[in-house]
């Protein structure tokens, strides 16, 4: 009996030897997460597939918020004015827009989540906004109707220097490609001056071409893996790296990703997370999220409340690439800054030498085309290396057949080229100064006309945030558009500016933006019952909610 216990007590002994230290890395692990639901991939998902469709009838539509019936009525009215407004105004570029719609699944998305669901179906009936364009001019875009637009859409971040701009590189990229045409394989010379530059912009030995961000960022993170023989990759709460699998664990990915880590951006329990497991490859930095960190993109598709939030400093995000940088280096894992946005757009050296720290790869995309697509991976070169020198049978696939198109290599050596020019040098003197002084000249006017609307921004990318709780702060985008400004269809979740806004264009969107807000004001979307604050709206949806589902 004795000897049982004996016996037993040693296999308990033995157990808690191995499974504490795992143990404790698991929960090391779960305080890493970050407490939202964007911290919680699986979890997301999984609430994600329990959230039922319901769509308000009209007279939820102007007080779901329980407003007055006076409110409601400024709402219906001015909504109604808003209506016709665009029918008149947009009458061809919304018509063009139903027609295609039908055939094009990207247009269907997009337009369903502009605003809340249970707004959408009735936002979309009346406020056709019209998805295409004519062309482009300056700091301007122009639709099938006519209208010319501020353009603070920015190409999904494309547009860095200016729609002129872009139209140069592409007409000179392709002049100079046009005697090579569409060969593949073989490359154009603008191929070894493209390596060459990217070679000394980021710093590092080695390039790799691709067709956008997202596979450059799915190289790099392959790359890490196949030479750290490891298999984890880690990214920060809510960052986005693109649309595939592994940097896509949460919402909108049917799978579940089990070789991803989420963690806590700018926090110490990650770190420990890295210096602790044997199994990360790699960690993924968005130097975006330096903005919003640990938020997702902000979307008005999911602006339910006024609960949004946003601030940039600059002094606190490099520390913490610095603290990630030791770590990474302590630890051997591959860091990876996933610069397709910010790149170029922050400095002329990219984040690297904005928050003065280096990285082992960084990814580029978007602006470097010249206007044309691409992906870029640059790394150390024992990082890049696709074979190994005593295993030649063990190596890292990474084709496509487009990579390294001649117009595209072309385009993109025409905006390095340009980069390089005095002109655009020049753009980059005072520039976080000159954006953080914008900023604060529209929240100056915003907080005097007493709006309960603020910009905040990480120099020329900006959010809008909202200081009244509010179910209705999505109506902003539609005044915005009827006051000349194009947004992107996220809306005033974000709003990218080109570097060729001129003081007196940047004027004219105050104006026009300060009009907007005055006229949702004046309709009635922004009145609040005092007692009512952003959980009680959540609370009230998550009721909705239940309700609907039983
Ligand atoms: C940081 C970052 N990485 C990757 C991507 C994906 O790039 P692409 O859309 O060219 O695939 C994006 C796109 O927005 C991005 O912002």
């Amino acid at each position: 009996m004795q000897d049982t216990a004996l016996l037993f007590g040693l296999a308990a002994g033995v157990a808690a030897l191995f499974l504490l230290p795992a143990l404790r890395m698991r929960l090391e692990l779960s305080k890493a997460k970050h407490p939202s639901l964007t911290g919680h991939a699986r979890m997301a998902r999984r609430i994600a597939a329990l959230v039922p469709y319901y769509a308000y009838a009209e007279e939820r539509i102007f007080s779901s918020d329980a407003a007055p019936a006076e409110v409601a009525d400024r709402r219906r009215a001015g909504f109604a004015k808003l209506a016709e407004l665009y029918r008149r105004r947009f009458a061809v570029s919304a018509a063009l827009t139903t027609e295609a719609e039908g055939a094009i699944s990207d247009l269907q998305f997009t337009s369903r989540y502009r605003v809340p669901f249970q707004y959408s179906r009735y936002v979309r009936e009346h406020l056709k906004a019209g998805s295409f364009l004519r062309s482009s001019e300056g700091v301007t875009v122009t639709d099938l109707d006519g209208n010319r637009f501020y353009d603070l859409a920015g190409s999904y971040g494309v547009n860095l220097f200016g729609h002129d701009f872009y139209k140069a590189c592409m007409a000179e990229g392709s002049a100079r490609a046009a005697d090579l045409g569409a060969v593949l394989g073989g490359y154009h010379p603008s191929v070894a001056y493209n390596a060459r530059r990217l070679r000394e912009i980021s710093g590092l030995d080695e390039v790799s071409f691709h067709m956008s961000g997202t596979e450059a960022v799915m190289q790099a993170v392959r790359l890490a893996r196949f030479h750290t023989r490891r298999t984890h990759l880690v990214r920060f709460c809510g960052a986005y790296h693109g649309w595939w699998e592994g940097v896509q664990p949460g919402i909108g990915n049917p799978i579940a990703q089990r070789e991803t880590y989420t963690l806590k951006d700018m926090d110490e329990d990650s770190l420990r997370v890295l210096r602790r497991r044997r199994d990360i490859a790699c960690v993924l930095v968005n130097p975006l999220q330096a903005l919003h960190p640990n938020s997702a993109a902000p979307s008005d598709g999911s602006l339910v409340d006024s609960a949004r939030s946003a601030h940039f400093d600059r002094e606190a995000y490099a520390a913490w690439l610095r603290r990630l940088r030791e770590v990474c280096t302590a630890r051997g894992i591959v860091l990876i800054f996933d610069e397709v946005f910010v790149g170029f757009r922050i400095a002329p050296g990219g984040a690297q030498e904005y928050f003065g720290v280096r990285a082992d790869m960084v990814t580029y995309g978007k602006t470097l085309g010249g206007g044309f697509p691409v992906g870029v991976v640059c790394g150390r070169a024992g990082l890049m290396r696709r074979f190994r020198e005593d295993r030649p049978a063990d190596v890292c696939l990474a084709r496509g057949t487009f990579n390294s198109h001649p117009y595209v290599m072309a385009g993109m050596q025409a905006f390095l080229e340009r980069a390089e020019t005095s002109a655009i040098r020049a753009l980059y003197d005072g520039l976080d100064e000159l954006w953080n002084r914008r900023v604060r000249a529209l929240n100056t006017r915003l907080d005097e006309a007493g709006l309960p609307v603020r910009v905040a921004n990480l120099s020329s990318i900006w959010t809008v945030c909202y200081t009244r709780p509010s179910r209705y702060n999505w109506m902003l985008q539609y005044y915005l558009r009827a006051e000349g400004l194009a947004l992107s269809w996220v809306g005033t979740g974000r709003l990218i500016f080109s570097l060729d806004y001129s003081e007196a264009d940047f004027s004219a969107v105050c104006d026009r933006f300060v009009a907007a807000a005055r006229a949702m004001e004046r309709d009635g979307w922004w009145w609040s019952d005092p007692a009512l604050s952003n959980r009680a709206i959540k609370r009230g949806i998550l009721r909705e909610m239940i309700a609907q589902r039983f």
